[in-house]
């Protein structure tokens, strides 16, 4: 029986609809030519999002950092690092995209600064129980001399979460928590002070017009009290999201500092917009980021770890819609971001290979290609057929794979290290862009320079064959969102159509849409039009691995 789902749309807030392009800046486009992508590179490059039909952009951290987890670990919350470019820079660059309509969200890092951070140097010489140590997680260390961690917890980049300081006269001291790398000390959300800093830092780019924040490890500010031990299971995914219960992870009191930043970002006009990123078990959790007082959008994660089953696609749909309906929020869709498997790839793995673990030359169950690209495409156009807010991650757009054969030597991501190279981690999505088949660097620069290799058969993903080619990815994807945005696809109802067992179907107003998770081609109804064809077919039989649009008579 079809079923009519409705999608909560209580005003005409930009973020409730918008299909947000993420910008992961180094590997974007280089203008300086030193092998890693700027500021400049973007803006010079903004017609080519116009060109594809973004609303938004969102820009992974660009701020003053010694990039020891790519710019996750900052330094200076409020300045530009000299690697991208220049708040300068940063204002031309946000002054050309609302130039062209193109909204701008920035990336905020509030769990954790960079060790190298001015008030982390000063915890560091002011010594135990000085109200500098205050501002991040210390503690004494457990055993006779404080020669244990205080807990048994796991960083996430592997390795234990806690690091032992040496103490002014020299003696081993105590220690501080990291979720992520030791480089990467955790504040102490608890502290007021700690609260007011970034409510500042807030307003500082609130201030320079940007629409909204995207919140990096929005589940991880508030730690349970007491720090008890925990162990996560063998085959959890890296940012949690798969297990109850978690001390370090979506504890209550996180939901206090959403409440009050919402206030802040209330203050200004143009509905500005907070994204959490907050890998959480269910999708009920995932809606509590999003009550009306609490943040505008939160990534659906677990929309993006579904396996490429119609069953378990139908469900996390259907899940998506009636849980984030319920508080009032628009859903969102994600299929790929710098910390996953690109999805062209990840939807034809053969083995687990949980979040952050990453491809590599040894990996097991490495994805055929065809069959890749070929769930890639219709995946993405089953999600952008879908009501709420769509991410795209750069490259996407082309059908860009996992690369999967970096050389060890040129390994950056520290899960690499941390796990002594039992874990290739997320080098394998963050490769720079080929924008252009001949050239240096695929003219991600003009100088050859990349700071990650680029796969040699990139050449046929580039951006300019792209744009030559009916049928390429990046042709699929403009058509998408032009056609996404002239049927107001962003907000309005889903009704679900029974095409079987192999098949996620359903109508929006008169557009159709049906995908084939199957093995065999699926008839649709009679007199089908097609608009869209995730890949090109005759007859009104959809092969399988693929997708559509269209229209009865
Ligand atoms: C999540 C970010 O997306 C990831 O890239 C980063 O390593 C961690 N948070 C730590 O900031």
């Amino acid at each position: 029986m079809p079923e009519l789902e409705q999608f909560a749309a209580p005003g005409s807030e930009w973020w409730r609809s918008a299909v947000i392009y993420q910008i992961y800046p180094r590997s974007f486009a280089d203008a300086s030519g030193d092998g890693i992508g700027d500021l400049p590179g973007i803006t010079a490059r903004l017609d080519s999002l116009s060109e594809l039909g973004v609303d938004a952009i969102w820009l992974s951290p660009f701020m003053t950092s010694p990039q020891r987890d790519a710019g996750y670990d900052v330094a200076d919350y409020r300045d530009v690092d000299p690697l991208f470019g220049t708040l300068a820079d940063f204002d031309d660059m946000l002054a050309q995209a609302h130039a062209r309509g193109i909204r701008v969200i920035v990336d905020l890092v509030p769990n954790h600064s960079s060790d190298q951070h001015a008030w982390f140097q000063a915890a560091l010489a002011a010594g135990p129980g000085s109200p500098e140590r205050a501002r991040y997680i210390f503690r004494d260390g457990r055993g006779e001399n404080g020669e244990l961690p205080p807990n048994n917890w796991q960083s996430v980049f592997g390795g234990g979460m806690w690091e032992c300081v040496t103490e002014a006269d020299g003696t081993p001291g105590q220690w501080y928590l990291h979720i992520f790398d030791a480089t990467q000390p955790d504040f102490d959300w608890t502290n007021e002070e700690v609260r007011e800093e970034f409510r500042s830092i807030l307003r500082f780019w609130l201030d320079r017009g940007v629409d909204g924040f995207r919140v990096d490890v929005a589940h991880g500010m508030v730690k349970k009290e007491g720090l008890p031990d925990y162990t996560p299971p063998a085959d959890a995914d890296s940012m949690g999201g798969g297990e109850d219960d978690v001390p370090y992870w979506g504890q209550d009191g996180v939901h206090d500092i959403y409440r009050d930043w919402h206030k802040v970002l209330a203050a200004y006009d143009g509905d500005r917009a907070l994204c959490g990123e907050a890998w959480m078990p269910t999708l009920h959790q995932t809606a509590m980021w999003v009550r009306p007082d609490e943040m505008h959008q939160t990534f659906n994660f677990p929309y993006l770890l579904t396996p490429w089953d119609a069953e378990a696609l139908r469900a996390v749909i259907r899940e998506s819609l009636d849980e984030f309906g319920a508080v009032g929020a628009p859903s969102t869709w994600v299929l790929s971001n710098h910390d996953v498997v690109r999805h062209a790839s990840r939807l034809a793995l053969t083995a687990d290979n949980p979040q952050g673990e990453g491809i590599g030359p040894n990996s097991p169950g490495k994805p055929d290609p065809v069959v890749g690209l070929a769930r890639g495409r219709a995946a993405t156009t089953v999600m952008l057929a879908l009501p709420g807010s769509a991410y795209l991650y750069q490259g996407e757009e082309l059908g860009l794979p996992e690369a999967m054969e970096i050389p060890d030597e040129f390994r950056q991501d520290p899960t690499w290290f941390r796990t002594n190279g039992e874990r290739y981690g997320r080098d394998g999505c963050r490769v720079p862009l080929p924008w252009t088949a001949e050239g240096p660097a695929y003219g991600f620069n003009d100088t050859g320079a990349s700071w990650l290799p680029q796969p040699a058969e990139w050449a046929e993903y580039a951006r300019d064959v792209e744009e030559t080619a009916d049928d390429s990815t990046l042709a699929l994807y403009k058509l998408l969102l032009r056609l996404r945005r002239e049927h107001g696809l962003g907000t309005g109802a889903l009704v679900w159509e029974d095409l079987g067992a192999d098949a996620v179907a359903f109508r929006r107003g008169d557009l159709h849409v049906a995908a084939n998770l199957g093995s065999a081609p699926l008839a649709l109804p009679e007199g089908a039009h097609f608009v869209v064809q995730s890949a090109r077919f005759e007859g009104a039989a959809l092969p399988v691995n693929a997708a559509a649009w269209y229209t009865l008579p």
